[in-house]
């Protein structure tokens, strides 16, 4: 069976506030029509987009993966999808979305999908039963309770204004059907729109049964017309997130204030402290633990793995290492298996060995790293000179004094050791001890003199 889906998402948005396309704005990492391109496209079907307000931002945002209807003119939900006639007439079924509903799921559109087959309709509507259904179009049903019209809020009469099942804007057709109904389509009303709902009163005079599939989680068509509503729908989406996350076997302890992006897997037993910001296809593993306000973007962190207080940005982190607090690991990183990297540490473009350790104040750019080696505290791989910058190596099992330099491109063979204080400009030998700095001067007596000064 082959589906297709039309997405409307040509309207204005005026009460976003913006400058941006309303269907641009983000949750998480997504863009708003994101959501349901994804959804559809989860069904198999072959998306159309109907763009109009701000379309050519819309088609560089979302690419080629759908095609794409222009209407210039916004005359109304039914003059949108018309837009789209050519676009679906070789397949089975359209389903009918709006790109500012990011809510519905999947699950929803395929029970709303077997309903359909199920009741041999010509068209299925998603209906919904809501406390305040003002606003929306009225689902009317006739005394056996099947589905007679829709009627939109500024026709209804004082009875109609109490239904609560109101329609939900989604819909699924069989193609035929939806094709009759869109050519005889007309704006013969007050407002010289085109409704899409009349599109249903048309195709049951003519072709068949229409009727509505009711959906159990209302939140699913919840619309996205405000920047408070923008928050609502970031709001539910991160908590179906930091749920699925939970059912899987993740602990996390604080969920209305940790925000996973979509996409992002966590290992079981992996604990996910208060604060935390997981972005872009990271990956983490079993039984860490992800301390209080720690921000990981497109990592990998192995099993094992301590956190705390810490920004990773693409960057890998092996097993049983711990890093933080208050370290920031910059991309291109690579960190070995037990290794500790401590506080006000900042590492970029570097490779760090096995068991070794960078406990305080530390910057390490563009290096190789061995493994076993110890970096004093206060250690700075100084590796641009104000127009290039070069790589370091340091070796296995190398002692570093604290407050070292290593003026980058320098190579520490293994084993060697670098005294504190020193500042290395030249290649260290293997089992070396290097001194870098000044001799002492002990000048007996003048200690006086100078705090006199
Ligand atoms: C529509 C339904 C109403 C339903 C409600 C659910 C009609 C006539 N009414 O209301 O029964 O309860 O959705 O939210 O269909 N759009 C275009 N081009 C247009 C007009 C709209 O692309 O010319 C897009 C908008 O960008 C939006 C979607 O269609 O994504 C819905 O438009 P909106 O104006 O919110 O729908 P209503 O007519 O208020
Ligand atoms: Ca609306």
């Amino acid at each position: 069976m082959k589906i297709k889906s039309v997405i409307l998402a040509a309207g204005k948005g005026t009460r976003m506030q913006s400058k941006k396309a309303k269907v641009l704005h983000k949750i998480f990492n997504r863009t708003l029509v994101e959501y349901p391109i994804k959804v559809a496209q989860a069904l198999g079907a072959e998306v159309c987009l109907v763009i109009g307000h701000m379309a050519d931002d819309v088609k560089k945002e979302v690419g080629n993966e759908v095609s794409y209807r222009v209407q210039t003119e916004q005359l109304g939900t039914g003059h949108a999808v018309m837009q789209a006639i050519d676009f679906i007439n070789d397949c089975d079924l359209v389903l009918i979305l709006y790109g500012d509903t990011p809510l519905i799921t999947t699950d929803t559109l395929n029970k709303l999908i077997a309903y359909h087959i199920r009741h041999k309709c010509v068209g299925t509507v998603l209906s919904a039963q809501v406390n305040n259904p003002f606003g929306y179009g009225r689902i009317v049903r006739n005394s056996f309770n099947e589905f007679e019209k829709i009627v939109e809020e500024k026709d209804t009469n004082i009875t109609q204004k109490k239904i609560k099942e109101i329609n939900g804007g989604m819909y699924v057709f069989n193609a035929n059907s939806l094709l009759e109904g869109l050519k005889k389509l007309t704006n013969n009303n007050a407002q010289k729109e085109y409704y899409f709902t009349d599109v249903l009163d048309i195709i049951s005079e003519n072709d068949g049964k229409i009727d509505a599939y009711m959906i159990k989680d209302n939140t699913e068509i919840l619309g996205v017309n405000s920047k408070i509503q923008l928050a609502e729908a970031t709001t539910i989406i991160k908590n179906r997130i930091n749920s699925a996350h939970m059912e899987m076997g993740v602990i996390i302890e604080d969920p209305q204030n940790t925000y996973i992006e979509p996409d992002i897997q966590i290992g079981i037993d992996t604990i996910i402290e208060p604060g935390c910001v997981l972005k872009s296809n990271t990956i983490i593993g079993d039984n860490c633990t992800i301390g209080y306000n720690t921000k990981i973007i497109n990592s990998i962190i192995k099993n094992n793995v301590k956190i705390e207080s810490s920004i990773i940005i693409d960057s890998t982190i092996s097993q049983n290492t711990k890093i933080g607090p208050f370290a920031y690991i910059r991309p291109n990183s690579n960190i070995g298996e037990n290794v500790k990297i401590g506080d006000f540490v900042e590492i970029k473009n570097s490779n760090i060995g096995d068991g070794t350790k960078v406990a305080h104040l530390t910057y390490i750019g563009d290096a190789d790293i061995g493994r076993d080696v110890n970096f004093g505290c206060g250690t700075v791989i100084v590796n641009y000179d104000g127009k290039n910058k070069y790589r370091s190596e340091i070796k296995d099992n190398v002692f570093i004094g604290c407050n070292t330099n290593f003026i980058s491109p320098v190579t520490i063979e293994s084993n060697s050791y670098i005294a504190a204080g020193s500042t290395i400009t030249k290649d260290v030998p293997e089992n070396t001890l290097a001194v870098a700095r000044a001799r002492q001067i002990n000048k007996e007596g003048r200690a006086k003199n100078k705090k006199n000064d």
